[in-house]
Order: C-alpha cells, then sequence, then structure tokens
C-alpha cells in the first residue's frame, strides 16, 4: 500500500464510548460528545430483565441516526447466551445499514466469530446489505481467549479490531483487584502489561486495529491519563469510555503529538526524496539515520494523525 491509501484507509478509534442501550438518556448523550466510535451496549450493562428493551431502544436510536461522523457499533450478547443471535437480527434488520460493526463479547475460541460471520451474511441479505459490509470487533476477555488470541485473529474477514476486556479479563484469571482497569495493589509492575502486548501482536499480525478497555475510576483522572498513555504508547489504536469526563482525555493519549506529527511528515518527505531521485535506502535527518523501517513507523503516525485531523 502506499502512503496515501495507507493514510486514507486508517480510521480513527481513539475514544470508544460505552453506552447502555436500555438508557434512553444516554444514548441522547452520546451523539453530542466528540468520541470516534460509540457502542451500544446490549451486553453486561444492561440487565437480563431489560435486554429486549434495550434491543427495541437501540433499533429506534440506529434508526433515528444523529450520530454524524461517529462510527456506529453494537455490542451484542456473548454468543453462548440464549440473547445473541436475536440481538444480531433485530439490530441489522431494524436499520439496515445503520452498524458498521458488532462487537462480539468473551470471545474465548474463533468458532464464536465464525457464528457471527455466517449468521451475518444471512442477515445483510435479509436486509439488502451488501456481502460483508457489516465488521466485528472481538473481545478478549478471559484466560482461554487470551490463549486462543492468534486462532481468533483470523477467525473471520469481518475482523477490524481486537479488544481488551480488563474487567472480564481480571475476574478470570483471579486478579486482586477491584477497579476495572486499575492496578491490583502488592504487584509492582504493570500488571496488564502481558494480555495488553499479547493481544496487540495478534492483532497487528493480522491488520487489525487493538482497542483497549475501560478504566471505570470514572474520577480517577490521572489513572486513566496513565493507563491511556500506557496503551497508546505500546501501539493501540484506541480505548474505550464510559463517562463524559473521559472522552477529551482519552482522545488526547491516542493523538500523536504534534511534534511527532510534523517528524513523522518529514521522515515520509526525506525518505521519499532519497530512494526516488537519489536511489538511496538509508539517509541522514538531524543526526539520525532513516531507512524503511523509520518509513514505516512516521507512516503509522502520520495515519493515527491524519485521521485526528491533525
Ligand atoms: C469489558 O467488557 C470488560 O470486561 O472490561
Ligand atoms: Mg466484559
Amino acid at each position: 500500500m502506499n502512503i496515501t491509501s495507507t493514510v486514507s484507509a486508517y480510521r480513527a478509534r481513539r475514544s470508544c464510548m460505552s453506552v447502555p442501550a436500555s438508557s434512553e438518556r444516554f444514548l441522547a448523550k452520546a451523539r453530542e460528545l466528540a468520541v470516534d466510535e460509540v457502542m451500544l451496549d446490549l451486553e453486561d450493562s444492561v440487565a437480563p430483565d431489560a435486554k429486549s428493551m434495550a434491543r427495541e431502544l437501540a433499533v429506534a436510536a440506529l434508526r433515528s441516526g444523529g450520530w454524524d461522523g461517529k462510527l456506529v457499533a453494537v455490542r451484542v450478547n456473548g454468543a453462548s447466551t440464549p440473547w445473541a443471535y436475536q440481538d444480531v437480527i433485530a439490530v441489522v434488520e431494524g436499520a439496515p445499514g445503520a452498524v458498521r460493526t458488532l462487537i462480539l463479547p468473551k470471545v474465548s475460541e474463533p468458532g464464536a466469530l465464525v457464528w457471527l460471520d455466517v449468521l451475518l451474511g444471512q442477515v445483510e441479505r435479509s436486509a439488502g446489505l451488501a456481502q460483508g459490509s457489516i465488521g466485528i470487533e472481538a473481545q478478549i476477555e478471559d484466560a482461554g481467549g487470551l490463549v486462543a488470541v492468534d486462532a481468533i485473529a483470523a477467525a473471520s474477514p469481518r475482523l477490524v479490531s481486537l479488544v481488551f476486556g480488563p474487567a472480564d479479563f481480571m475476574a478470570s484469571i483471579g486478579m486482586r483487584s477491584l477497579t476495572v482497569g486499575g492496578q491490583p495493589e502488592g504487584y509492582p509492575f504493570d500488571a496488564h502489561h502481558y494480555p495488553l502486548m499479547r493481544i496487540l501482536v495478534a492483532a497487528k499480525a493480522r491488520g487489525l486495529q487493538a482497542i483497549d478497555g475501560p478504566y471505570a475510576k470514572i474520577h480517577d483522572t490521572d489513572g486513566l491519563r496513565a493507563a491511556a498513555a500506557s496503551a497508546a504508547a505500546l501501539g493501540y489504536d484506541g480505548k474505550w469510555v464510559l463517562h463524559p469526563a473521559q472522552v477529551d482525555i482519552v482522545n488526547e493519549a491516542f493523538t500523536p503529538a504534534a511534534q511527532d506529527y510534523e517528524r513523522a511528515r518529514r521522515i515520509l518527505e526525506t525518505y521519499e526524496r532519497a530512494t526516488v531521485d537519489e536511489r538511496r535506502g538509508a539517509v541522514m535527518l538531524d543526526g539520525e539515520m532513516i531507512d524503511e523501517a523509520s518509513r514505516k513507523l512516521a507512516l503509522t503516525i502520520v495515519a493515527k494523525g491524519s485521521a485526528a485531523g491533525l
């Protein structure tokens, strides 16, 4: 892929806001927020007795629109629940063309994605949509999912991202913490580094985006900033947000710094001039040797920065 197509194909998912679809108030509020993606949640933020009501509210919210510029996603219930297939059929047939991706939670083996891929193919046909038009984002949120993450990342051509689910993951491995996305007391290093890195590598090996999960302590802005900065530095594309107060912090963390963006552009220009005009594979820029690998590093920053409007 050349520079222009790589940069224009990149779609920002810096802030991904999860909104319980059972709340009309939150659904209305989410339309006003500067998030890159909004996720209408039918899963864990909705009580079992409210599932079918949430489904109806989600369809109504999708049909009434007003999501200007945001990626619109719906998190359906997990493949092993009694609600999952009806969630998929209701939202795709109820609001054809309104959903960009479905988020499948608790993916612990590739078969769950094969199931969703086949069902989506059927429902797209019945709703008059192009085959493959709806993407899938898979949440990796238990020990089984992490062990199978490479096979999961390869399970469907519809996949656009792998998403870390810290709450369920922490519970699944017995991590001694009650704060979702936070660090457990008593462990001196970053307790989330291993799953984050594992998911990131599996995602990038397949050209997928990698999205970090939520940080539940809404008023701990320093903790959120640190968690977001660390995921962004590793290579993550974005992070979930649960509250309007988290949006700006997360958008900022996943937007390249202006000076990095400018430098990345200079690397691309300098490198292109060197290779095309001078037929050289390596060249000096401000005392640093740049080559093809530098071009790739710079391209990621330019793609992320351009998609963020720099
Ligand atoms: C999100 O679904 C999580 O479990 O953190
Ligand atoms: Mg979860």
